[in-house]
């Protein structure tokens, strides 16, 4: 083992986040001392460290020998002021900013001249936790997300007079914890919190217009986009009164950037209590701690089908004339439609009623299907009625395209269906951080994967389906709701002809 970067490490806190940081760092070769105010706290965090190590002997991944010298190498701080000879002192404390002030100017008295000072924050700014201090560049944050060990992810962040070597230094530290350092700049949300804004914002705006229910969004970014988790079953996990403080602060803090904008429906939902599983109730019941479901319905039973007409301005239309072929459709090649077609549109952001009306087709038989996304690559198909279309031919569309099994979603009709709204409302996000120089490309889609597990980062996200389509998306969403929520970032505008993920910035 590598000597590590700094040899003695002191954990302010030993809450959950305070011991998985121990435990990383002791595992690094580290000494940690650890301190709390609440009297057992430390203990417990101990008996927890050696628990963790014992697990970590029976299956193999250690040997005693290395257990044993881990638990050796995570002594109490019966006192701030054993903190003394620390080359590093991290605080996992309460989230408090004049708590926070208080301590660091507290450890800069008891630690050397040279020690280094960082906070595990989420959300206070890393500039005011050090605006006291009288050296104030030895102070960067630090921001591990929950459990340590295994979110592999560590924010380093530098306030306004963040000394470029503190930064250097934890970064690192943070390779030899077996740990991916991201630059982020201080900033609200810094990266993974200021990233995940999109997803479930947009995802609520969803719900609250009504074009579905939540179990329905849930299936379809699952089952088109590949998030191992909907946005209904993430906010039940994480909680409202953990999620909810976090929308409204990002939002306040970005002076009410109507991107971040958050929802009603999670703000009486936490005044309600009803905050997800910890409650027993979310957005889904729980029952033994798991969600109760209803059931999909089946798709209907339709004797006879009308043949089909596609739109000439459809999104892959070469794709849904072929997609139509297998699923053994009649397809019509007029110029227009007949008096008996299913009209077919995939518009891009726009609304199936504003497509309808603008191409001149009869609203009371067009149906709209969402292909941002290859059929081939999703696991469900959507579609969206406009408010005309008549029942047989929402009935006809919807038994066309579940003929080969595939799950169908049938939706309200909205500017850019489920999958369009929530992809491009998360890319525009993501390259308006890039704009921001919140962090690297890079660093960002880095983040986002390992920090919130999502299939893609956003840029690889944007490129995949389209960095052009993404802007059309938006265009399109800004046109249909006159909300400046939707207007792309400069930063997207400028790629979207060239692509998003290119591994160099612009100076
Ligand atoms: P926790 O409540 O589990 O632990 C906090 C510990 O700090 C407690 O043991 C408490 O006694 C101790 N403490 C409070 N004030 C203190 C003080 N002035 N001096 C010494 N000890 C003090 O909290 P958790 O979840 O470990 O979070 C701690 C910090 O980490 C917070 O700042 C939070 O924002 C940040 N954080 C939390 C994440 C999470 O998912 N829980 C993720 C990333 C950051």
């Amino acid at each position: 083992m590598n000597t590590p970067v700094f040899s003695r490490v002191g954990i302010v806190g030993t809450g959950a986040m305070g011991r998985g940081i121990a435990q990383i760092a002791a595992q690094a070769g580290s000494t940690v001392r650890l301190y709390d105010t609440q009297p057992d706290a430390v203990a417990k965090a101990r008996e927890a460290l050696s628990a963790q190590w014992d697990k970590l002997v029976h299956k193999g991944r250690l040997t005693r020998e290395q257990a044993d010298s881990h638990v050796s190498r995570v002594p109490p701080a019966a006192t701030l002021a054993d903190l003394a000879d620390c080359d590093l002192v991290i605080e996992a404390i309460v989230e408090r900013l004049d708590v926070k002030q208080t301590l660091f100017a507290e450890l800069e008295g008891i630690v050397r001249p040279d020690a280094i000072l960082a906070t595990n924050t989420s959300s206070l700014s890393v500039t005011a936790i050090a605006a006291g201090l009288k050296h104030p560049g030895r102070l960067a944050g630090y921001h591990f997300f929950n459990p340590v060990p295994l979110m592999k992810v560590v924010e380093v962040i530098a306030g306004l007079k963040t000394d470029a070597a503190t930064g250097q230094r934890l970064t690192d530290y943070a390779r030899q914890m077996g740990h991916t350092p991201v630059q982020a700049a201080d900033t609200p949300g810094f990266i993974v919190n200021h990233a995940g804004r999109g997803y479930g914002t947009e995802a609520l705006r969803i719900v609250g217009e009504g074009v579905t229910d939540f179990v329905t969004v849930d299936r379809i970014l699952r089952d088109q986009v590949g998030f191992r988790l909907g946005p209904f079953e993430l906010f039940d996990l994480t909680a409202l009164d953990v999620s909810h403080p976090v929308m409204e602060s990002i939002y306040r803090q970005y002076f009410d950037e109507p991107r971040y904008r958050p929802s009603v429906i999670t703000a009486q939902r936490l005044a309600g209590g009803v905050l997800g599983r910890k409650s027993g109730e979310g957005f889904y019941r729980y029952l033994g701690g798991s969600a109760q479901v209803a059931p999909e319905a089946a798709a209907p039973q339709v004797a006879e089908l009308p043949p089909v007409w596609v739109s000439t301005r459809a999104a892959r239309r070469a794709e849904l004339y072929q997609l139509l072929k297998d699923l053994g459709a009649r397809i019509e090649t007029g110029q227009s439609p007949s008096p008996q077609a299913l009209t077919l549109v995939a518009p891009l952001g726009f609304d199936v009623t504003t497509v309808a009306v603008v191409e001149r087709l009869d609203p009371a038989r067009t149906v709209g299907i969402d292909l941002l996304i290859e059929d081939a690559a999703t696991r469900r198909r959507v579609l969206a009625t406009n408010p005309a279309t008549r029942s047989d031919m929402r009935d006809a569309a919807h038994a066309l395209f579940a003929r080969d099994g595939k799950p169908v979603s049938v939706i309200h009709d909205s500017g850019g269906f489920v999958t369009q709204r929530v992809v491009a409302h998360i890319v525009n996000i993501a390259a308006d951080m890039c704009q921001q120089r919140v962090c690297s490309p890079q660093d960002l889609e880095t983040a986002v994967t390992l920090g919130l597990g999502y299939p893609l980062g956003p840029l690889a996200m944007g490129d995949r389906w389209g960095p052009a389509n993404m802007l059309e998306v938006l265009f399109n969403l800004q046109t249909v709701y006159g909300d400046p929520r939707y207007r792309p970032s400069p930063w997207l505008r400028r790629r979207g002809a060239i692509g998003l993920s290119l591994l160099h910035e612009e100076a």
